[in-house]
């Protein structure tokens, strides 16, 4: 594997993500909480077949777009809560920069949902602030769900873990703040049947 992330790029797609598409090959792929779509777009560049989901019908718009302009096959681009029932199985998942929108009732109950529906060998890739050394600091949301990436550890127990990393990243304005805080990657990988 190549080297680990150590910052976020905003107008690229993550390391975790690309390697995600390395492994996957193909599949059907759900990228929650999308935003203006640097995974899914790439991901479905890559030959994946994608689904992103956001609830602002503005990022949707912008993703359909750029899709348009960039004639992106094999996306589509839907508005809705990640926080709703997915109503098929999948084979990947990618959550960036999504769960200190959730409680951690509803970011429990979401992993819980997508673990449910993800496909024997299929993988997860979340990206999230988790705390660190220092306070995280988001001002526009205070009652943000800022987990410790050891509780990320946790809610994937029984996966294999395929890359865990920590670092430090700046918080734009709309992930809701203006300084920089730790964040997290975590790529797991579900079993097989019978292989633990
Ligand atoms: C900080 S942005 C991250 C965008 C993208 N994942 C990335 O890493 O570039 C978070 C996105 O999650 C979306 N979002 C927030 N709550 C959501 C929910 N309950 N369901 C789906 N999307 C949500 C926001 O509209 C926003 O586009």
């Amino acid at each position: 594997m190549q080297q680990p992330q150590t910052t976020d790029d905003e107008t690229r797609p993550a390391l975790a993500v690309r390697w995600l598409a390395d492994h996957l090959g193909t599949g059907d792929v759900v990228d929650f909480g999308a935003g203006l779509g640097r995974h899914a777009l790439y991901l479905a560049e890559r030959g994946l077949s994608v689904t992103a989901l956001d609830v602002s019908p503005t990022a949707v718009a912008a993703i359909r777009d750029t899709a348009r302009r960039r004639s992106v096959d094999g996306i589509e681009a839907r508005v809705a809560d990640a926080r709703a029932p997915l109503d098929r199985d999948i084979d990947g998942a990618v959550c960036a920069f999504l769960l200190h929108y959730f409680t951690e009732v509803e970011a429990r109950r979401f992993i819980d949902e997508i673990q449910r529906r993800t496909r024997p060998g299929g993988i997860h890739v979340h990206i999230a602030f988790t705390r660190g050394s220092r306070p995280v600091s988001l001002p526009e949301m205070p009652d943000a769900f800022v987990p410790d990436p050891a509780w990320l550890d946790a809610a994937y127990a029984g996966w294999d873990t395929l890359h865990r990393s920590s670092w430090r990243t700046a918080v734009s304005p709309h992930r809701g703040g203006g300084a920089d805080a730790d964040a997290s990657t975590l790529m797991v990988r579900r079993r097989h049947a019978g292989s633990d």
